[in-house]
């Protein structure tokens, strides 16, 4: 073969794959270009492969020029490609434009539960007086008699046990739901030795006819303090301390008035409940009346040598609250059952401060 008519030949290719390249129009018929002409068994690349058979001389000239077509085709090609897919994305682009004039979904914005409000403000008002919170792993909600009762003092077949409606479960001989927080007192105390001034917030099941007041499952919140020399001065100052906090002052500007009422709980002596002054309005007239806060007493000997605490040389006092009452009173909420509905209504009122019902 002379070199002229290689030559020729390679113009020919050239003038061939333009035209191809031309009436292109997708990816594909792209690709099978370049497989026509530079793939292993193309046009280019064969004449490319038969340079032996030209004469030394001329392979220089030859070589150069075929390798000048092969760079121009790939150029092409890719430029080509390009084009396409530019052109294919803008498409898809401009197919899924976004009204941005439309109105958009609206996006309820969530907030804390009130339970969980009333929660975190317990651990916070009583984390400022140095107790520390457990979290609601700390304490099983189904739980052994041992803890629920037998380890706070309940006598075995004690009318005491009648107090609460306790559920019982076929999980085992013993098992129950918790009936109240209390359990936390002894779990918390088999771990760690006084000093101790913790709080338990969690929730007890008892088995009641649901009303506008009582729920089977509702939340308390337990406090315990053990120390030397800890006594009902300590408690009063306390508990006092956290009226003043949660509620507030009284209309004239002074603490609201409290009271320690004696009462019986198997696991303090001597026990207490704690009523706080309040005014309601009855037939349109304002009237001062007790409310009952929470349960109280000094921590019975016989819990403290339960859980091997020395009770001659430690004491303590225990305290323990409804925290839907809590919220009940501080929120200006009249229906236990309000709390465990979720009726977005009652779940998106946002402003729970101000609406106290204790006046
Ligand atoms: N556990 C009691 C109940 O559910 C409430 C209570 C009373 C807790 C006195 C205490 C306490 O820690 O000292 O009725």
């Amino acid at each position: 073969m002379t070199v002229s008519t290689i030559l020729d030949d390679l113009q020919a290719l050239r003038a061939k794959a333009e035209g191809q390249l031309a009436a292109a129009d997708d990816l594909d018929s792209i690709e099978a270009v370049r497989i026509e002409f530079l793939g292993r068994k193309g046009a280019i690349s064969l004449l490319k492969r038969n340079l032996k058979d030209v004469a030394p001389e001329d392979r220089p000239k030859v070589g150069t020029e075929a390798n000048a077509i092969s760079e121009w085709l790939e150029t092409e090609l890719n430029q080509k490609k390009d084009a396409l897919e530019v052109a294919a994305l803008n498409q898809k682009l401009a197919g899924e434009t976004i009204d941005i004039t439309m109105p958009g979904v609206v996006q309820g914005q969530g907030g804390a539960h009130p339970i969980t409000r009333m929660m975190d403000e317990l651990a916070e008002l009583f984390g400022r007086l140095g107790f520390t919170c457990l979290d609601d792993t700390a304490c099983p909600e189904v739980e052994t008699e041992y803890y629920n009762f037998d380890a706070l003092n309940f006598p075995a077949h004690h009318p005491a046990r009648d107090m609460q409606d306790t559920f019982y479960t076929d999980a085992g001989e013993n098992v129950v739901l918790r009936s109240q927080t209390s359990n936390a007192q002894i779990r918390h105390m088999q771990k760690f030795k006084p000093p101790i001034r913790v709080i338990s917030p969690g929730r007890v099941y008892r088995n009641e006819d649901v009303s506008r007041q009582k729920h089977v499952l509702f939340h308390q919140c337990e406090g315990l303090v053990v120390d030397k020399h800890i006594t009902v001065a300590h408690l009063k100052g306390t508990l006092n301390h956290f009226i003043e906090e949660m509620f507030g002052l009284d209309d004239n500007g002074n603490p609201r008035a409290t009271r320690f009422r004696t009462s019986y709980f198997p696991f303090t002596e001597p026990s207490m409940e704690m009523d706080v002054m309040y005014r309601r309005q009855i037939n349109g007239e304002w009237k001062e009346d007790w409310l009952e806060i929470l349960g109280c007493g000094m921590v019975d000997p016989n819990v403290l040598s339960e859980v091997g605490v020395d009770p001659e040389e430690y004491t303590g006092f225990a305290f323990g609250m409804g925290v839907e009452r809590l919220a009940m009173l501080k929120y200006g909420i009249h229906n236990i059952r309000d709390f465990f509905i979720n009726d977005q209504r009652f779940l998106r009122r946002h402003n729970w401060a101000g609406l106290s019902l204790f006046k």
